[in-house]
């Protein structure tokens, strides 16, 4: 029975030295100490023993059961505390790291030139409207007066879904679009992404951006156009730059005209960003055509009106100062965050 004892004593001393949980630690306390328990079991058992052998085991079972009893607790204590500092192990924050940096984003240069435009036209009471990018090939060249042998109708240069429909090559579509749409008088811009067959290259590239201006009314001129895209060219590249217009040919312009810019960066005396001429290119623009003012049904004997187009890209690339137009699309940080 001593042998037992101390069997069972020592037993137990060894799995609670390995047990690391609670449930191990209780699992072993049950099967000892428990109802059914081993030195339970035997202390109940002393009922049957002799005198002298109660005598002899009695405090020997009870020493056990007491300093079994201790040794559970203290585990049940060190389990419990090893789990805590664990978990304060996992949860531990390093106040001493540094902070991650916070990267607000940032508006793209043709977000912000798109911006400022609308603004300038804004400001002289044009409505800023949005069409969409696939349009029917009606609405980008039949409606706008393009003969059917026109360069650009080419399979080569427009992207078409098929006979009827296409990308849209430019955002001249929202001329159509409107004049269906609209009673005169109106005054509108349409900025947007436009798309055209281009192999992409410093100055090239097959999606690309424009800004379409419209204006119907009684007595639209092109004196009112002059005017207008001056005070825009003056607001977009400073106030003492000078204007000039070109005469030029588009099919629903008459007459038509491309607007250059006295070169911002030279003032005119010629440098790199002008080509040594003082002047720089940025937009076709005419008197429309009444073929097309009177697509919708608005009566060109009383109104008139006047269009123009031009590319985002390079108005930006000329403010910017960028020389390649697919620095735009690549999505280089370093290259967007310039721009703020
Ligand atoms: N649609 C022309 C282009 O993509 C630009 C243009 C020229 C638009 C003259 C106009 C305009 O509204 O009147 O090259």
């Amino acid at each position: 029975m001593q042998e037992r004892i101390a069997e069972i004593l020592s037993e137990a001393k060894e799995r609670l030295a390995c047990a690391t949980e609670k449930k191990e630690v209780d699992d072993i306390r049950v099967a000892i100490l428990g109802k059914k328990g081993q030195l339970t079991e035997i202390l109940r058992g002393m009922g049957g023993l002799s005198k002298e052998e109660k005598k002899q085991i009695g405090p020997l079972a009870n020493k056990a059961k007491n300093e079994l009893e201790q040794l559970i607790n203290k585990k049940f204590d060190d389990v419990k505390e090893a789990a805590k500092n664990a978990q304060f192990k996992k949860e531990k924050i390093d106040v001493t790291e540094p902070g991650r940096e916070f990267r607000m984003g940032v508006k793209h240069p043709i977000t912000l030139v798109a911006e400022e435009i609308s603004k300038i036209f804004k400001d002289l009471g044009y409505e800023v409207v949005q069409g969409p990018l696939a349009d029917t090939v009606y609405r980008a060249f039949d409606g706008l007066n393009s003969p059917a042998n026109h360069p650009s109708r080419d399979l080569t240069d427009t992207f078409y879904f098929n006979e009827d429909i296409c990308l849209r090559p430019h955002t001249s579509t929202m001329q159509v679009r409107t004049l269906e749409e609209r009673e005169a008088p109106f005054r509108i811009v349409s900025l947007g992404r436009c798309f055209r067959c281009d192999t992409p290259d410093a100055t090239h590239s097959p999606i690309f951006h424009q800004c379409e201006g419209l204006i119907v009314d009684e007595g639209i001129s092109m004196t009112d156009l002059k005017g207008t895209l001056d005070l825009m060219a003056k607001q977009l590249f400073g106030p003492d730059t000078k204007t000039k217009f070109r005469p030029h040919h588009f099919p629903f312009t008459e007459p038509s005209a491309e607007m250059d810019v006295s070169c911002f960066k030279c003032g005119g005396k010629g440098c790199s960003v002008c080509k040594g001429s003082g002047w720089i290119e940025i937009l076709g623009c005419g008197e429309t055509h009444p073929n097309v003012v009177g697509l919708g049904g608005i009566d060109t004997e009383k109104y008139t009106a006047f269009a123009f187009g031009m590319g985002l890209e390079r108005i930006a690339m000329l403010k910017y100062g960028v020389d390649d137009i697919r620095l735009f699309y690549e999505n280089d940080m370093r290259f967007i965050r310039q721009f703020r």
